[in-house]
Formats: structure tokens, sequence, C-alpha cells
């Protein structure tokens, strides 16, 4: 079961309004709704007409609670057109289709859902899905232009299997995940990276030593995951770079998958170029089998041949190099954020690495004691260049990661 909701002051259950538009996945709109109502969330589901062809009025109205229309026809008495939007805490279409998309955008008011979306005064947040050549489409990016400059949370949507056989960016996120990034604007987080773009990496490089064999290290990608999910949350543009990490795509984040130290130093060069933002979280390899054998060592070979080791690239130091020698005018990353695990002189050791790096903020974890790889929690000491160290209290590596937003907002403005 999801853990409860923070309710806004003064009030019951927090207000939601899910608005279904007629995609194909509109039955995951089905486990959203659960996710909200198990939470003790207030649901009202308002699909489109259309919508009702795909998952029909009594699935919504048994799920809900509430009777359903798609109308303003219905229930006229109570002005439903009006009062839905009016009520809500939160209005979340999923999915959002081209076509919602393309009203709420102009304007347009002919059900019930259009006019809801033009009366609620609370965050609004679209989770799109359609066929990539709708969302690329020139009318579907202007109208998500659109829909963000007015202050709406428009998740980029998931790439991978379509309605077909086909691929690509447009399919629905993890319901789980578009219910995280809900829960997180209605717990009032600021909007404070809305138009910044950040790089995030997570997760623990492998190092081949044969096609079987790999070094590798324990990070989990929890904390990178959770970076990611909360600037989404916060209104950035998020690249995530996952360096072999079990966990479902952060909904809204452009996630790019990587193995190895230098696939992940190629991957992260390349999005932070114009980024506003790069936060280092995944745990790089520091040395790598100076050859990676073509076929598998075996055992009957005899005894094993040492694997000498190299040294990766310190990608780190190179983003603050490469800032170092950016032209004055253009001096991005503007925020360059590192992550240090150590076991033994955590803040003398992540003092030398702050200084070392070139980094403005360094976030250290004291591995072990339950804390830092694969754990729900996390508690960390962030060193700041030119400042006073900031504690992070033990807490969900949610609320770390949105306290190193924190510091990386104040930086920014
Ligand atoms: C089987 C089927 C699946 C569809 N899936 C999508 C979809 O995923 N996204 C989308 O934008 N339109 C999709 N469409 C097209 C929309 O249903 C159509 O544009 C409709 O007018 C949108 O209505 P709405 O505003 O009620 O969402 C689909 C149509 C069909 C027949």
């Amino acid at each position: 079961m999801t853990p409860p909701v923070d309710t806004p002051a003064g009030r019951g259950r927090p207000r939601v309004v899910l608005g279904v538009g007629a995609g194909i996945a509109a039955y995951k709109a089905c486990e959203l709704l659960r996710l909200f109502t198990e939470s003790g969330h207030d649901v009202r589901v308002v699909p489109t007409r259309d919508a009702l062809r795909f998952v029909g009025e009594p699935t919504w109205a048994a799920l809900s609670g509430h009777p359903v229309a798609a109308d303003v026809w219905e229930s006229v008495h109570e002005v439903p057109h009006v009062r839905i939007g009016q009520e809500a805490d939160l209005v979340v279409v999923a999915p959002a289709t081209a076509d919602i998309l393309a009203k709420a955008a102009h304007g347009l008011a002919g059900d019930l859902l259009t006019n809801t979306l033009l009366t609620a005064r609370c965050p609004v947040v679209f989770a799109p899905a359609m066929h990539t050549e709708m969302w690329e489409h020139p009318a579907t990016r202007a109208n998500v232009a659109t829909l963000r400059e007015r202050g709406s949370i428009v998740i980029d949507p998931a790439v991978g299997r379509l309605t077909g056989a086909d691929t690509g960016p447009g399919r629905l996120p993890d319901p789980a995940e578009i219910f995280e990034v809900c829960r997180r604007v209605l717990r009032g987080r600021p909007r404070d990276l809305a138009g910044r773009t950040v790089v995030v990496s997570a997760g623990g490089t492998r190092e081949a030593i044969d096609p079987v064999r790999f070094i590798g290290n324990r990070s989990s990608g929890l904390q990178g995951y959770a970076l990611a999910r909360t600037a989404v949350a916060r209104g950035a543009e998020v690249v995530l770079v996952a360096a072999n990490v079990a966990l479902p795509d952060p909904a809204g984040a452009k996630v790019v998958r990587v193995e190895s130290a230098l696939e992940l130093r190629e991957a992260v060069l390349s999005a932070s170029a114009g980024a506003d933002v790069v936060v280092m979280a995944a745990a790089v390899a520091d040395f790598r089998p100076a050859q990676a054998r073509e076929s598998k060592i075996k055992k009957s070979s005899g005894d094993p041949e040492p694997i000498q080791l190299v040294k990766n690239p310190d990608i780190l130091a190179e983003l603050g190099e490469r800032r170092r020698q950016a032209p004055r005018a253009v001096p991005y990353p503007r925020v360059i954020v590192g992550f240090a695990a150590e076991t033994d002189d955590v803040l003398a050791n992540g003092q030398a690495k702050l200084a070392a790096k070139g980094c403005d903020l360094l976030v250290v974890n004291q591995v072990g004691r339950g804390l830092a790889f694969g754990t729900p929690d996390n508690a960390a000491t962030v060193l700041v260049a030119g400042g006073e160290p900031v504690e992070i209290p033990r807490g969900p590596k949610d609320d770390v990661a949105d306290a190193v937003w924190d510091l990386v907002a104040a930086r920014l403005a």
C-alpha cells in the first residue's frame, strides 16, 4: 500500500481530478486511480467521451466512488463544469492525447474535462501518450511549450513499445511514477527548476573483464533516480544517465542507458553541453581492466593471469575543467554537484575531493550503518565551495534529493 498523502492545510482529503483521454493507455489510468484512492485522495474521474470507448463509465465510478460524466449537461444544477475544477487541489490528465493537449493549449471548452482545465487554479499535470510521430509533430511540440509556459507540468512520455509493434518516445510512463510526480506536486514543492536542464548520472558502472564477468560496485541507482524524479517535479528537463539500474524510469526524465565508465563519460559530457546543472550521483569505477578479453576466461586454462588495471577518466574533474575553459559568456554547466561515498575520514576526504574537482557542491555519504547503497534512506553532509557544510538529516532518498536541489536552486538564483 502506498504511504498516506500530505493533506493541504485545513482541508480534508486532497481532491484530485483525473482526466482521461482517448488513448490506448487509458487502462493504465485505472492503476493510477487506485494509487490515489488507496493513499487517501478523493478522486473525481473526468474522462472524455471518446475515452469511454476504451474504459467504460462503470469502471471509473466503481473505482473512484463518484459519479462520472464526460459532458457538461449532467447534474447541471451542481454546475460541474465550473465546480470540479475550482475545488481541485490537483488536476492530472493521463493519458493526455494529442487532441487534449491541443484543446488545452488553445483554451477550447467543448466537454467537462476541458472546462475543468480552464476553471482549475491548482497545479495541472499532463502525462501525454501517443505515437512518436504525433509527439514529435511541430503542432504538438508548440502545444506542449505553450502549456509549460503557462505553468502546467507536462511529463515527457517514456520511450518504449507503443500500441503496435513499433517503439519510440510516446509511451505513458509507469503509473507509479506519474503518481510520484503528482504526490510531490501536491506537497507544494517549489517549481524553482522550471526552464532548467539538468543531467543526473545514477547507478554503478561495470568494467568488463571478459564477455561474462565485470568489476562493479554496489550502487542501486536509488539516490540518482530520486534526484531525477524530484527535479522533474520541480520543473526541470532531466537527462538521466543510468548505469546498470534495475528501477522503473522516472516519469518525464529522458533516460540514457550506459554500462561502463567510458560510456557514462561520453553520455554525461554530451548531455551536459548547454545544461544548467550536472549531478554526478553514479558510482563510477576508478579503474578498469587494461584489456577486456574477447572470450570467456576458462577455468580449465590453469591458474588465472593477474588482471591489470588502468585508471578511468575523472569525469567530475573533467566537467570542472571544461567549465573553467569555457568562454566567460557560457559558463556551463552553471552548477556541478559531485557525490562521494566514504567509509573513513568522511569529511576530510570529502573536503580534499571538493578542492581537487572544481565542483560547487559535494554530497558526502558515509557508507554503511544502513545508509547509502541499496537502502531507501540516506543522510549526507553537503560540502559547499566557498561556504559552510550543510547537514542533510536521515530520511527517504527523495527528501535528500530535494535538499540537494534546494542548494542547487539557491546557487542558480
Ligand atoms: C485504438 C486507438 C488508439 C489511440 N491511441 C491514441 C493515443 O495513444 N494517443 C493519442 O493522442 N491519440 C490516440 N488515438 C486517437 C484519439 O483517440 C483521437 O485523436 C481522439 O479524437 C482523441 O480524443 P480525446 O480528446 O477524447 O482524447 C487513438 C485512436 C484509436 C482508435
